[in-house]
């Protein structure tokens, strides 16, 4: 029998499932947007965010699902916003971090953790991309801190790049590409 080649992605945020589903559709696997309340505990950890977010929403749903944690750690505040980056992205915003950055070091790094819950599989994947923060906010594509967060080997923003260049190089796209082998390699073997 042929494995099913769909999975869930738990997610309010469009241009994360944008971006998502369109990674995993380069492996032939079908993503589907599920809006449940991504429940998050508190940990400097992206990986245990996501895979406990991952559990919790799978006794809802009961279907092989994704759930991801991303964070931007910039390395002269020490790491932070890292796992709190939503909460500081609502709160004090590109501009905040733009006022706490001045007269300071500017490389950065975004990190990802994918959770993958299934029936019988429970799995997380990382990805990093690193780079710097603009001086000011540049381009309109993307979500988030995309406009300002230039990565490695590149002078335009995430948000100028566009979603092409995005999921070549993005810390998100890193750790999907791992999910979506492993996914590929456990079809093949009847895993999932
Ligand atoms: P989340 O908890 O995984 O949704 O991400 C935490 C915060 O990090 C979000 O509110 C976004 O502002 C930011 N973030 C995560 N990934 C990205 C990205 O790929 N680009 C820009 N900002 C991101």
């Amino acid at each position: 029998m042929e494995p099913p080649r769909l999975v869930y992605i738990v997610t309010g945020n469009e241009g994360k499932f944008r971006e998502a589903s369109r990674i995993l559709g380069e492996y032939g696997i079908e993503a589907r947007q599920a809006r449940l309340v991504k429940v998050e505990i508190q940990s400097d950890r992206l990986e245990d965010i996501a895979l406990k977010a991952a559990r919790i929403a799978y006794v809802q749903l009961r279907r092989p699902l994704i759930v991801e944690d991303a964070g931007l750690f910039i390395d002269s505040l020490r790491g932070f916003p890292g796992p709190y980056s939503d909460y500081v992205y609502r709160t004090i915003g590109i501009e905040g971090i733009l006022n706490l950055l001045q007269g300071r070091g500017r490389s950065a790094c975004f990190r990802s953790a994918v959770a993958y819950v299934a029936p019988m599989a429970e799995k997380v994947f990382s990805g990093e991309v690193c780079g710097r923060i603009a001086e000011e906010p540049r381009g309109s594509e993307g979500f988030g801190f995309d406009p300002i967060f230039i990565p490695e080997g590149y002078s335009q923003t995430f948000a100028e790049l566009g979603i092409g260049v995005k999921n070549r190089v993005s810390h998100r796209a890193q750790a999907l590409r791992k999910l979506a082998s492993w996914l590929v390699g456990a079809a093949h073997t009847g895993g999932w």
